[in-house]
């Protein structure tokens, strides 16, 4: 089988955590590296966080990196609501022992895409877009050497989490997210309208509970944590696996539906401020840009998901 080389862009966060573990899970991915931005907390600790995955996942030869504290312009907005402080809250997660790698994740970006062959690195970013968009700022080069990005992010028929039009991760920097969909780099979106269908139900968590493992363990926890802001809000039935679900389009992508179309974001309206404006029904001539996800098999995702994590 030949793996998919991928780097992940992520602001842990429970769901980060989640899509970490499949990756380092399966087989069909070879993860280059994180990289770690600020979002759901501060980058201190998504930095932090993301090596914890790593030692619970027994892999601490997988680099991290600390990206971008702020978004490029506008001030950062976190999601401690969600999350909670630690951005891990749920389970009692040991410190991690394992170094964070010297220098700045952009910079790991732009070297691992010039070394690595043309069109052989997938970019997986699970938070705001601002080390995505920093690297192609610095390194224009970098641009066309990119495989694809398969991004969570933005919404269209689900609207908006973090206001009424807006995802979190296009709202946090929507700047960053107008770099990365005018790039011309090949994208493949998973917007809420496909994650709020893959909820983490009592059935679907207690069978994380029965692998007996620790990460089984660990992952049950954080998905009941997460769950309680959804259901609260959303009155759903559980959790929605943001971010897991571009791993999974990574490594079984026919679970999954969608559509090539245009997406553009807004960047100046406060009011729609990081709105994904997705052309989903084809009424502007404006070229496509994305592949824009709208469903998914969440029964097949979810007996995905937790056939992998037994294997850590
Ligand atoms: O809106 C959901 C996204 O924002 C997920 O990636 C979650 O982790 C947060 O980053
Ligand atoms: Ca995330």
């Amino acid at each position: 089988m030949s793996t998919r080389k991928i780097i992940i862009d992520t602001d842990p966060g429970q769901d980060d955590a989640v899509a970490i573990l499949l990756a380092l899970a399966s087989p069909e991915l070879e993860v280059l590296g994180i990289t770690a931005v600020a979002g759901n907390v501060p980058l201190a600790l998504t930095q932090k966080n993301a090596r914890i995955i790593c030692e619970l996942a027994g892999r601490v030869d997988i680099p991290v990196y600390a990206g971008c504290a702020a978004p490029l312009t506008r001030a950062l907005v976190t999601a401690e609501h969600v999350h909670g402080k630690t951005g891990l809250d749920g389970p009692q997660l040991p410190d991690p022992v394992m170094s964070l790698q010297d220098g700045h994740a952009v910079d790991f970006l732009i070297r691992t895409l010039r070394a690595q062959e043309t069109g052989t690195v997938t970019l997986c970013p699970l938070g705001p877009l601002t080390n995505i968009a920093m690297a192609f700022q610095k390194a224009p080069d970098i641009v066309e050497r990119v495989q694809e990005i398969v991004l969570m992010g933005g919404a269209y028929f689900a609207v908006g989490n973090i206001t009424p039009t807006a995802e979190f991760n296009i709202y946090v920097d929507p700047q960053a997210a107008d770099i990365v969909f005018k790039s011309g780099v090949p994208i493949t979106v998973v917007p809420l309208d496909v994650t709020h269908k893959a909820l983490v139900t009592k059935p679907r968590n207690d069978a994380f509970r029965a692998l007996g493992t620790p990460v089984g363990q660990a992952v049950a926890m954080m998905t009941d944590f997460f769950e309680r802001f959804d259901r609260e809000k959303y009155g759903s039935l559980g959790a929605p696996l943001h971010d897991p679900c571009v791993t999974a389009y990574l490594i079984r992508p026919g679970l999954f539906t969608g559509r090539h179309i245009n997406v553009e974001i807004e960047t100046t309206s406060e009011l729609t401020l990081g709105m994904t404006v997705a052309d989903w029904w084809g009424v502007t001539d404006r070229t496509p840009n994305a592949t824009f996800l709208g469903d998914v098999d969440a029964d097949g995702f979810f007996t995905l998901l937790t056939e992998r994590l037994a294997r850590l």
